[in-house]
């Protein structure tokens, strides 16, 4: 009972603290969602976390959080945890003892070359579920690949173009068209801040809306935006202050991401990604030529090309109800940081 309480007082803030001491105190099979990006051990320069310790150390520390994790996830929930191969092997090898596999997402990353390996090229997501049967999962798709400078889709669909989904491909587990942030005017000032829609993608994928979605290593608060965003509720954990600062800064600004009642993520004026089960309601939103050929040359656009370029939300609505019998609610820090 009390700890029910304490969790309650928890959900839709983020908790400055260590983040075993707080799990520790959360009921088992509380929360929908368990996503952690923890330190990668690589000597990164946070505000206080100091990021090298030995090896050992390091592993056994990342056990700890990752039972935790588990042991909070509900039955039918899914765990997630964003790092470097060099470390996942391991936390793959614990967690297939505790949880069930169900993916390794690799999502492109650029590296540099460190002498005498491959390019190291791709993080992973390592996606964990707790019962084989009874797990939430929604399928989504991404838009076509495109070739940059003739708009072509990349893929042959040959003889079968009819057959092309307007939108796009059931998503592989492979992510290309998912960046790490490279311009410094859209970061905060931390040195391994995720993009939004990645965090988006997996939580369209895996909840619904009202779920309950806990980060342990918050950060500046990429988690709990995404969860805003989409209507689900988060829990924020970070050890540091001023991170949890810039996190609910962010938070006060973040409104939800919604296309005719379905929630989509949205990324430089491109929706990147959509549920199968929700196309119908959402493709009236989205110019798409009828002819096959036509589509294999052309992206499809969202109609509300006009909208975009307004910032203030409040006129981003009205102009959107008056142009379309439709409800787009956009996040007005969006349009501020992504133009
Ligand atoms: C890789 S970063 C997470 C970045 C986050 N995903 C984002 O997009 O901003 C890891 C974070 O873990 C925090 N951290 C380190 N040790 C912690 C602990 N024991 N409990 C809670 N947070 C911790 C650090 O302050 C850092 O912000």
């Amino acid at each position: 009972m009390q700890n029910r309480k304490y969790f309650d007082s928890l959900i839709n803030k983020v908790a400055i603290g260590n983040c075993l001491e707080i799990m520790r105190k959360i009921p088992d099979g509380s929360v929908d969602v368990t996503f952690a990006d923890p330190p990668f051990n690589l000597k990164k320069k946070y505000n206080s976390y100091y990021d090298k310790h030995e090896v050992e150390k390091y592993l056994s520390w990342c056990k700890e959080w990752l039972y935790e994790m588990v042991r909070i996830t509900k039955p039918t929930g899914t765990i997630f945890v964003h790092n470097i191969p060099k470390w996942l092997i391991y936390f793959g090898s614990y967690l297939n003892e505790v949880a069930i596999f169900r993916h390794w997402i690799a999502w492109d990353a650029m590296g540099s070359p460190l002498g005498k390996t491959l390019l190291p090229n791709h993080y992973g997501v390592l996606y964990y579920v707790k019962s084989d049967k009874d797990y939430k999962f929604h399928d989504i798709r991404m838009l076509h690949k495109r070739c940059r400078a003739c708009g072509y889709i990349l893929k042959d669909y040959g003889g079968k173009k009819d057959q092309m989904h307007k939108f796009g491909p059931i998503i592989p587990d492979v992510w290309t068209d998912i960046h790490r942030i490279r311009h410094k005017k859209r970061r905060d000032e931390h040195p391994c801040q995720l993009p939004v829609h990645l965090l988006e993608r997996l939580l369209i994928m895996s909840t619904d809306e009202g779920d309950i979605v806990l980060d342990p290593f918050i950060g500046t608060g990429t988690t709990a935006i995404a969860a805003k965003r989409l209507g689900r509720k988060f829990i924020g954990i970070d050890i540091d202050p001023k991170y949890v600062e810039i996190t609910n800064r962010k938070l006060a600004e973040t409104e939800s991401t919604m296309i005719n009642g379905c929630y989509v993520s949205i990324f430089l004026d491109n929706v990147t990604t959509v549920r199968s089960k929700d196309w119908d309601k959402i493709k009236e939103a989205f110019t798409i030529p009828h002819d096959p050929f036509e589509l294999e040359k052309r992206e499809i656009k969202l109609r509300d090309k006009k909208i975009k370029k307004i910032k203030p939300k409040i006129i981003i609505e009205e102009q959107c109800s008056l142009l379309f019998p439709m409800t787009i609610r956009r996040h007005s820090t969006f349009h501020l940081n992504h133009k």
